[in-house]
């Protein structure tokens, strides 16, 4: 996964909609490409994702890069090689994203969006994200995790102080045998969301 610098100005497109993927360590994180192909089906789409460690557990960056997007992760951030002027990942990729989802949102994650840190990529990205950047938090865990009484806490914090969109969970038999609430929203209603928003249309539209 070698990858070049990022510069948010040379990496935006001029009338795109440049879409900005978190994936967290939730199975459901299995989902990723096929939120990044489906995307990137319509016209004037850019998707960028951004892993977390545990994420990668669940899907191949590799599937990613096929559909045509990239997969960055906290080690790209350090290369060891900065000096004043360079370009900083998750800034760059704050400035060039036009919305930001996190899909799935682990309960980890929320906790940590909650609470302001900023101790990897995603989280230091969106710590510095702006407040008008739409992002959009799609929670994914274990009923008894979703259940518990520091996740309405965090969602709270999360929608009426940090001010994301919060969409599901879902009910459903989840990946660990329990059945309940705490699946992420289906992840063609997550597409759904930036197609309406951006009124994007099909490259090939089926006949
Ligand atoms: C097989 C497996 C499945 C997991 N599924 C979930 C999940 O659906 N939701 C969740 O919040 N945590 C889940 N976890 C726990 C997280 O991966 C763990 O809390 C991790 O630290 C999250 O890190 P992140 O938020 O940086 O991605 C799972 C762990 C394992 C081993």
């Amino acid at each position: 996964m070698t990858k070049q610098l990022f510069v948010a100005d040379a990496e935006r497109k001029e009338g795109f909609a440049h879409v900005l993927l978190i994936t967290t360590g939730s199975v459901a994180s299995i989902k990723a490409p096929l939120i990044v192909s489906e995307l990137l089906s319509y016209s004037k789409v850019k998707v960028e994702v951004v892993a977390t460690k545990a994420s990668l557990e669940f899907y191949d960056h590799k599937q990613v890069e096929a559909a045509g997007s990239r997969v960055w992760l906290d080690q790209d951030e350090w290369k060891g090689t900065f000096t004043i002027g360079s370009p900083i990942l998750h800034i760059e990729l704050r400035r060039w994203a036009d919305v930001v989802l996190v899909a799935p949102c682990s309960a980890n994650t929320l906790s940590k969006i909650a609470h302001g840190l900023c101790d990897n990529l995603a989280t230091s990205l969106l710590r510095a994200l702006a407040p008008t950047t739409p992002t959009y938090v799609f929670p994914a865990m274990n009923t008894f995790m979703y259940e518990h009484p520091l996740t309405s806490e965090h969602l709270r914090i999360v929608q009426e102080v940090v001010r994301y969109e919060v969409v599901g969970p879902i009910g459903k038999g989840l990946a660990c045998g329990d059945v309940g609430l705490g699946a992420m929203t289906e992840w063609r209603d997550i597409v759904q969301i930036v197609v309406d928003k951006f009124g994007l249309i099909r490259s090939n539209p089926l006949p």
